[in-house]
């Protein structure tokens, strides 16, 4: 009896557990669990910026906005386009006649992500769904007359992918807006009767997991009512067990206040950060929107986005990948291809990824760099660069006699050597396909000319052979015999060893 009132005692204080307008209570929130599991996720920019496609979704600010402007921008319209012809001009060209969103939900769940970001509404105010707030102004009144933010959402759920939408809090010319800004943010104009009442409609039209706030830095969050929002959201919306939000909540909150931290766009720690974080970045190096004078070599290739993803999660974080869909709906035959090669990888490597969590130590870079993430006790080791002898060395995972280490894609158990005293294992390695994939596509540092031949076409990385170790004298009876080839799939680059189960101190 006194146990069971005990436990009715405790159930009631946790459902009645409610969040209060500030940033102590706010900040406390445990990150639904979903979110940390997922580690990749597909950011989408699409807008009226993308009718332009040149420079970037930043076009009109560049052209019209910023003292002086952009000089590219400017020459850009008046050669190309009538003179006074206006931004909200290029509305009636977003034409999006080839969204199909079942064909993009496949696309990013054949990349392996596990969730989705649209813009809903990026600074220049439109909204691509029906906002009653943005009046002529939105992707129902004009330009595709359709729904995008819900016909990409039920698409995307459908495939179980989570749905997240991205949120613009400023926007560039809003009138209301440039008042507030006038005042010097005293007067809340455009928050009261644009801001708010848009974000809560949206919030219970949409149900998205990730509100991924932006446009926050030029007023304080008071400004902007965020805590109060987010109070609302995390104690009564209709998304309050699973929504997660980033940290873009006013001037300030970045990497201090809010849900998982983004920091700035591309953030990229040099260590394990404390709190969960979310590095978002672009397949076009030089832009979030599509650009339609974008070229290859400005394109991050497939080794350069799956050793980033790597070192993100290693790190704890998530990685958001960007790609920026034409304003007629297709999303460029490049982007897609990148996308696919991140899930061919994380069909034999996910396991080291999906679920994962920092290991004792996060990256070694003795002979070839690695990168550690683990799961229970087995520590994955993921090799970012094809080693240029039969065997890898791994210095920081302590040994036993039990460990087993495996290559993933590969069902036998690799031969290995412990290297005394205390510098870990020396791993023999199947023979590796050769993977010509990545030859001529570079956004990579320029190979070394002592590099040797035979690795010229696949090298992310290449060592002088001095800096390779001795081998021990253990590791001529290690031998080859029986390894088996590996599945032509594996990538010579980014090889995934699991080593299981280790002593040692868990992380
Ligand atoms: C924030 O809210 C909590 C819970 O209501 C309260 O205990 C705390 O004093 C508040 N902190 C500040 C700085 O207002
Ligand atoms: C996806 O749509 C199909 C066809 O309408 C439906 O049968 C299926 O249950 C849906 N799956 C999910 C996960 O919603
Ligand atoms: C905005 O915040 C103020 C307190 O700063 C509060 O009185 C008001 O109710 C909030 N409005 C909304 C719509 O959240
Ligand atoms: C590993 O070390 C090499 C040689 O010092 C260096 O060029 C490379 O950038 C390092 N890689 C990583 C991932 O730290």
């Amino acid at each position: 009896m006194l146990l069971l009132l005990l436990f009715a005692g405790a159930f009631v204080s946790q459902t009645a557990a409610r969040y209060t307008a500030n940033w102590t209570s706010l900040d406390a929130r445990p990150l639904p669990s979903w979110y940390d599991e997922a580690k990749l996720g597909i950011f989408i920019h699409w807008g009226v910026f993308s009718v332009p496609g040149f420079d970037s979704e930043w076009f009109w600010w560049h052209w019209q906005g910023q003292q002086p402007p952009d000089q590219k921008c400017v020459n850009y319209m008046s050669k190309n386009y009538p003179p006074g012809f206006s931004y909200p001009e290029f509305a009636p060209q977003f034409h999006a006649q080839f969204f199909n969103p079942g064909e993009w939900a496949d696309i990013f769940k054949a990349s392996g992500a596990k969730y989705v970001v649209l813009t809903a509404k990026h600074h220049e105010g439109f909204t691509n769904w029906g906002s009653p707030n943005s009046w002529n102004w939105n992707s129902v009144d004009t330009g595709p007359h359709r729904d995008l933010v819900g016909d990409l959402g039920e698409a995307v759920r459908n495939r179980s992918l989570h749905y997240g939408l991205y949120n613009s809090l400023y926007e560039w010319f809003h009138p209301l807006y440039l008042t507030d800004k006038k005042n010097g943010f005293k007067t809340q104009t455009f928050v009261m009767h644009k801001l708010l009442p848009e974000l809560y409609n949206m919030v219970v039209r949409y149900r998205p997991e990730v509100i991924w706030s932006d446009g926050d830095w030029e007023a304080p969050d008071t400004y902007w009512n965020s805590t109060q929002f987010l109070a609302w959201l995390y104690n009564d919306s209709p998304v309050k067990d699973t929504v997660v939000t980033n940290d873009r909540w006013g001037a300030g909150c970045a990497c201090k206040h809010g849900g998982y931290y983004n920091c700035e766009d591309k953030y990229t720690p040099g260590q394990l950060p404390k709190h969960k974080w979310e590095k978002c970045t672009s397949v076009d190096t030089f832009s979030w929107g599509y650009r339609r004078n974008m070229k290859m070599n400005e394109l991050m290739n497939l080794a350069t986005i799956i050793e980033d993803l790597v070192r993100t999660v290693a790190l704890g974080g998530n990685y958001l990948l960007n790609v920026g869909p034409t304003p007629d709906g297709m999303i460029p035959p490049v982007f897609e291809e990148r996308l696919r090669g991140v899930g061919t990888w994380l069909e034999i490597n996910g396991e080291a990824i999906y679920a994962s969590n920092p290991w004792r130590v996060q990256t070694e870079n003795t002979t070839v760099p690695i990168w550690y993430t683990s799961k229970g006790t087995t520590v994955y080791a993921i090799v970012t660069a094809k080693p240029s002898t039969p065997t890898v060395q791994l210095l920081e995972p302590k040994t036993s006699a039990s460990t087993k280490v495996t290559l993933l894609g590969n069902s036998k158990p690799l031969p290995w050597s412990p290297v005394y005293p205390k510098a870990g294992l020396i791993v023999l390695l199947p023979e590796l396909p050769y993977t010509p994939a990545m030859d001529g596509l570079h956004f990579l540092p320029p190979r070394p000319s002592s590099c040797p031949p035979a690795l010229l076409s696949t090298m992310l990385f290449c060592g002088r052979d001095a800096d390779f170790p001795r081998l021990p004298p253990t590791l001529p009876s290690l031998s080859r015999a029986g390894l088996g080839g590996p599945s032509s799939r594996l990538s010579a680059e980014l090889l995934c060893l699991a080593l299981t189960p280790t002593p040692g101190p868990p992380p």
